[in-house]
């Protein structure tokens, strides 16, 4: 196994790096080799006679292909094939029912199955050649006939054929069932608001686009180099579609240039790519433009309309949330979106409620911090408008309504900082000094605002794998089939074994990112650490047990008479607590067995029977200022501070820089990101990033992150829960309830771009 390391490029921190614990800021383990160009991608692996293919995107949204002419794309020197729907090879389980392992419910999209639309940009050919410049100009001479039906790509003009989600997803939690009698307590409130909450499409862009090479072996294995969240994910999906015994399949994702939730799913490059190397019998790359991104899933449009009532006091007595997003025809995606509304504020009486609509459109996928990154938005602007109402301070009306135990199951939260989160954030940001009334700061022409917004997000755990392998050099390689999106799986599992096993840094490499290597799940839902850095731990201690064991066994061995707990592992040695000058490198030991490797092997299963009695989740308050231009409309966000409670933090560097980028992307959807339809021709038309708009640096000013102390045995035997998506929950409501008070415009509808708010 360990002979990975070089195919994988296994990163490992720079001699010299020494000792870590858990909670100190480290430095990536992988960053020398991303900066410097060593770091290899998707499409930047080779092969030889490697072949490359490009994608012909459908024109039209929906309807079928009347006839394709590949004629004079077939006619371009260098050109091998052209593959459609007419010509690609039947394969065992292509036309059976097959799906991956994140499919929401219905039927998942088949690349080239046959020749229906379903949506625009729909991938309907793709050429292939001996160079990629023939393949490209080659594909735009493919010449395609279409008939067109009448297609519905628009929320607002079906919201009347909603449906409950029926085609369902394993994992997908319902919104509960009503507790109390929301509507006619609302009815009766003394204290009431009721707001309606629109947020257009927002599409990922990670930096790398999607991409799959496909490396055809003489015997006819495929080592697949594919851009995705989960390898063996990706390998299941390949084995099942095309029906190749597992085996004959390995994927590979050593680095992978951000995904966000794009790459949950294995996207058609994928299928494409396998397609042609198993027709054409060698090796393919296939790379998909930024313009084909916008083609295969999105965070929905939704729909929102919250309803909150409470007594003059501010005690909240009703939370009604009803939320509409919408789907594609085959699949019934879900993100649920309303159940935080649930789970953050006490309450009596709480009725939610989640609609889709079936559009013309692929299916949506999830994007960081799916559902709540929308739902928790529009519950905390509502919160704002309510304490308007009650005419109260709007961080002194959450803490009145604060939970300590989950409202809607009446369990208690496994760890629940947020009271923290709250007192430190508003002390760093100065929130004592706020002025109640709107528009009462100015500088200039432009008038400031304070606006906070909590957030909340799953705190989930899943089943991993992991394997450890200790080396007579002292060097120790631990393996799981982990994914690193950039979030930095990479050094956190390093940190997590380093200090398990007393280890300088540099000692340890954690192997991730091959289908082949112990099982792990998806890198999704913030529950990476949680999951893997629990095996990565726990097969830790197992290696320590065994060493421990073998030391005993040593001529004239300083621990014979010792108990376990009497040794410590520490500076790359066994020593006793007692005797620290006693201490036996570790390697000494295995060099005295004489067999120069132990290994071990761990499988953590979550404690679900514990797990279950509690509700999981992080938290977090979000204090934001911003600065609004009075004749432009134009909004600065100059001040943030984020407080966030997620558990034990492993990497302080990583962690905040995760935070970061969970505010900037906050900051994004507050006030630049949302993809547009045009409606009549049902596509979406800003599909790049001259159109679409992301934060950039000069969008981002001052970002203070803050990590309350809490520590989570329940969520995971590290006490850690998660980062990276909790920092993104709350932001663009916090900047929301900060244009209110500067300018006194409540804007109800993401992106607040300057003509919602002039
Ligand atoms: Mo994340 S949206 O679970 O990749």
């Amino acid at each position: 196994m360990t002979d990975l390391i070089e195919a994988l490029r296994t990163p490992v921190a720079d001699e010299g790096t020494g000792p870590v614990t858990i909670g100190m800021a480290v430095s990536r383990v992988d960053g020398r080799d991303k900066v410097t160009g060593q770091a290899r991608y998707a499409a930047e692996h080779s092969a030889e006679a490697l072949l490359y293919g490009v994608v012909v995107s459908g024109t039209i949204t929906k309807g079928r292909i009347a006839s394709i002419d590949a004629g004079k794309a077939l006619a371009v020197p260098g050109v091998i094939e052209v593959i459609t729907h007419e010509n690609r090879p039947r394969l065992r389980s292509f036309d059976l029912f097959y799906k991956d392992m994140t499919a929401p419910g219905g039927s998942p999209f088949r690349p080239l199955y046959d020749d229906k639309i379903h949506s625009s940009g729909q991938p309907v050919a793709l050429v292939v050649a001996e160079t990629f410049e023939a393949a490209r100009y080659a594909a735009s001479l493919v010449e395609i006939a279409y008939e067109t039906e009448a297609h519905e790509t628009c929320l607002l003009d079906h919201v009347e054929r909603s449906h409950k989600p029926s085609r369902l997803k394993a994992g997908y939690t319902p919104p509960p069932e009503p507790k109390g009698f929301a509507d006619e307590v609302w009815d009766k409130a003394l204290v009431r608001m009721e707001g309606e909450y629109y947020s257009g499409v927002e599409h990922h862009n990670p930096l790398e686009m999607f991409a799959s090479t496909v490396v055809r072996g003489a015997d006819g294995h495929l080592t697949i180099y594919d851009k995705t969240q989960s390898s063996q994910n990706s390998r299941w999906y390949v084995s099942h579609v095309f029906g190749l015994s597992k085996n004959k399949v390995t994927v590979r994702n050593p680095y992978v240039g951000g995904a966000f939730g794009s790459g949950l799913r294995p996207q058609y490059q994928l299928a494409l790519a396998v397609m042609a190397a198993l027709k054409l019998e060698r090796s393919v790359r296939v790379v998909l433009t930024r313009q084909q991104m916008f083609s295969f899933g999105h965070r929905p449009e939704t729909i929102q309309r919250v309803r909150l009532g409470a007594r003059p006091d501010g005690t909240l007595t009703a939370i009604i949330h009803e939320a509409l997003a919408e789907t594609s025809r085959n699949e019934d995606y879900v993100e649920v979106v309303v159940n935080w509304s649930g789970q953050l504020y006490a309450c009596e009486h709480i009725r939610l409620g989640y609609k889709l609509v079936a559009l013309d459109r692929f299916s949506p996928i999830d994007m960081r911090a799916p559902g709540a990154a929308h739902g928790v938005h529009a519950l905390e602007v509502a919160m704002d408008e309510l304490s308007y109402e009650l005419k109260m301070d709007p961080l002194a009306l959450r803490l009145k309504n604060y939970a300590d135990l989950d409202p809607t199951e009446g369990l208690p939260y496994s760890t629940k900082e947020l009271r923290a989160c709250y007192e430190q954030g508003a002390q760093r940001f100065g929130w004592d000094q706020r002025p109640g009334e709107v528009r009462s700061m100015r500088e200039g022409h432009e008038l400031i605002g304070w606006g906070m917004a909590t957030g909340m997000w799953d705190a989930m755990q899943m089943f991993a794998r992991a394997s450890a392998v200790l080396h007579a050099d002292g060097n120790l390689v631990v393996s799981s089939a982990a994914t690193d999106i950039g979030t930095g799986t990479y050094t956190a599992m390093c940190i997590i074994a380093a200090d398990a096993m007393g280890m300088p840094l540099e000692r340890v490499r954690f192997q991730l990112g091959d289908s082949t290597l112990p099982v792990a799940p998806i890198e999704g839902g913030s529950s990476h650490v949680a999951t893997v850095g629990s095996a990565v731990q726990g097969v830790c201690e197992k290696l320590q047990k065994s060493l421990f064991k073998l030391a005993r066994k040593m001529p004239d061995s300083p621990f014979a008479k010792a108990r376990f707990e009497d040794a410590e592992f520490a500076g790359g040695a066994l020593r006793l607590r007692a005797q620290p000058a006693l201490a036996v490198p570790l390697g000494a030991i295995l060099a005295f067995d004489g067999a120069g490797r132990l290994e071990e092997k761990y499988m953590m299963l979550p404690n679900v029977l514990k797990q279950q009695n509690y509700m999981r989740a992080t938290h977090s308050a979000v204090f934001v200022e911003v600065r609004v231009d009075e004749a432009f409309g134009t909004v600065r966000v100059t001040r943030v501070v984020s407080a966030i409670a997620a558990g034990r933090i492993i990497n302080a560097k990583a962690a905040r820089s995760q935070i970061i980028g969970g505010v900037v992307w906050g900051i994004g959807q507050a006030l630049h990101e949302e993809t547009q339809s045009d409606d009549r021709i049902g596509r979406f038309m800003n599909h790049n990033l001259g159109e679409y708009h992301v934060s950039v640096n000069a969008d981002i000013h001052d970002i203070d992150v803050v990590f309350v102390q809490e520590d989570d045995r329940i969520v995971s035997r590290l006490g850690a829960k998660g980062v990276g998506e909790i920092g993104q929950v709350g932001v663009a409501a916090a900047v929301c309830n900060a244009i209110y008070h500067a300018t006194g415009r409540r804007v109800r509808s993401t992106p607040m771009t300057p003509d919602k708010v002039m």
